[in-house]
C-alpha cells in the first residue's frame, strides 16, 4: 500500500472513533473509556509514525515544508487534548465539550492533509518513494503499537 492509501485508511479509523465518541452521553462512562482508549492509541501511533516517515520526507522540500511544520503543531494540540481527556472523569460535563473540540481539530487537520498536503506531496515524491514511505510507516506504526 502506498503512503496515501495507508494514511487515508488510518484517517477513516480515527474519524469513525471520534464520531462514535461524539454520540455518547455523560452516563456512558464504560463506552467512553473503551472507545477513548482505542482513539488515544490509534491517533498517537498515527501521528508519531506519520511525522517519522511522511513528514520527515516532506519537510526537506520547499513546496511542503510550511504545511508540514503546521501539521506538527496540530499534532501537538491534539496530543495535549488527548492527555486532558484522559485525565478527566468521563462523566464530567466538560468531557463531551472537550471531545468536540478535539474532533473539530482533527477533522480540519485530516482535511488539510488529504486535500492540500497530498496534492503537493505527489509533486515531491514519485510512485516508488510513496510506496517505500508507506512500508516504513506501516513498520513504524506496528512498532509503536507493540509498545503499549
Ligand atoms: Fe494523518
Ligand atoms: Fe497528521
Amino acid at each position: 500500500m502506498d503512503i496515501y492509501a495507508l494514511l487515508k485508511q488510518d484517517h477513516e479509523k480515527v474519524t469513525e472513533l471520534l464520531d462514535k465518541l461524539d454520540e455518547t452521553g455523560d452516563g456512558a462512562v464504560k463506552t467512553r473509556e473503551k472507545l477513548f482508549a482505542q482513539l488515544k492509541q490509534e491517533l498517537t501511533a498515527h501521528s508519531e509514525a506519520e511525522e517519522k516517515t511522511f513528514y520527515d520526507a516532506l519537510k526537506k522540500a520547499e513546496e511542503t515544508r510550511e504545511i508540514v511544520l503546521e501539521g506538527v503543531e496540530e499534532h501537538h494540540v491534539a496530543s495535549a487534548l488527548l492527555t486532558e481527556l484522559d485525565a478527566m472523569p468521563k462523566d464530567d460535563e466538560r468531557w463531551g465539550a472537550k471531545l468536540s473540540v478535539l474532533k473539530e481539530n482533527v477533522t480540519h487537520h485530516i482535511e488539510e492533509e488529504e486535500k492540500e498536503l497530498f496534492k503537493k506531496a505527489r509533486k515531491v515524491l514519485d510512485a516508488a518513494q510513496a510506496e517505500e514511505i508507506g512500508k516504513r510507516m506501516e513498520a513504524e506504526k506496528r512498532a509503536l503499537l507493540a509498545q503499549v
